[in-house]
C-alpha cells in the first residue's frame, strides 16, 4: 500500500483506526519506553495498523522473546505480512478482543507487557470493554498495559479498570494528533 492507499483506507475506516495519520516516532518511543526488555518473555501488540511500534518492539527485544501483534484491518495486516519477516513475531489478523487463545497457542500463559493504540474511545462500548476484560484476564499480574489515546476522555475508564493509583499518565506534543499515553500496572487487587 502507498502511503495515498493508507489515508483513504483511514478514511474509511475511521472509527476503528482512529486516525488520518500513524504514530511519530516520538509517540512510539514513549509506547516502548517503559518495558524492561531484558525481562519480557513474551509481549501482545494491539493495533499493528502500519507497523511503527512493531518495528520498534522488534529492535529492542531479545531473540527469545515473543511478540504478538493483532490487526483487524485486512489490507494494514497483508501490508506489515509483506514487510515484516521475523521468526519472533506473529501478526493475527483478529481482533484484539480475542487475544488470549493466541498466547496459549503460542506457549505462553501470560503476557508480559501489551501495547496498544486501538482507538478504545471511537470503537463501539461493547469492544472497548471485551478489550479490556481480555487485557485483565492475559495480562501476567504486575504485568504493564501501555496504551495511548489522544485526549484524557478514556482516563476514567482506565483507572476504574487498573485502580487509580496503578496509572501513570505521560504526554508527547510531538505527534498528529498530540497523545496520552497510559501506563498501567495490572494488580489483581485494583483491577474489577
Ligand atoms: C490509531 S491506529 C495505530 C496504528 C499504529 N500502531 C500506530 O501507532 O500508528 C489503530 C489500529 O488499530 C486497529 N484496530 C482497531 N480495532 C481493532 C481491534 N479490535 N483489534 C485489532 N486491531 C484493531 C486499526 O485497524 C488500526 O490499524
Amino acid at each position: 500500500m502507498n502511503n495515498i492507499d493508507i489515508f483513504l483506507e483511514s478514511v474509511k475506516n475511521l472509527q476503528t483506526v482512529g486516525t488520518l495519520a500513524f504514530s511519530s516516532k516520538h509517540l512510539v518511543k514513549k509506547m516502548v519506553e517503559p518495558i524492561r526488555f531484558a525481562e519480557a518473555r513474551c509481549i501482545i501488540e494491539l493495533g499493528t495498523g502500519n507497523g511503527c511500534i512493531t518495528r520498534a518492539l522488534l529492535r529492542r527485544m531479545k531473540p527469545d522473546t515473543q511478540l504478538l501483534s493483532f490487526e483487524i484491518n485486512d489490507n494494514f495486516h497483508r501490508m506489515t505480512a509483506a514487510q515484516l519477516h521475523d521468526p519472533r513475531l506473529r501478526l493475527i489478523n483478529d481482533s484484539a478482543e480475542n487475544m488470549l487463545p493466541y498466547i496459549y497457542e503460542s506457549g505462553f500463559l501470560y503476557a508480559d507487557y501489551i501495547v496498544s493504540s486501538v482507538p478504545l474511545v471511537s470503537l463501539p462500548k461493547q469492544i472497548e470493554e471485551n478489550i479490556l476484560n481480555s487485557v485483565l484476564t492475559t495480562l501476567k499480574p504486575s504485568g504493564l498495559f501501555i496504551q495511548f489515546s489522544y485526549s484524557t476522555i478514556l482516563l476514567k475508564k482506565i483507572e476504574q479498570t487498573f485502580g487509580k493509583k496503578n496509572v501513570k499518565v505521560n504526554f508527547t506534543p510531538l505527534n498528529f494528533p498530540p497523545a496520552f499515553i497510559y501506563v498501567c500496572k495490572h494488580n489483581l487487587n485494583n483491577a474489577h
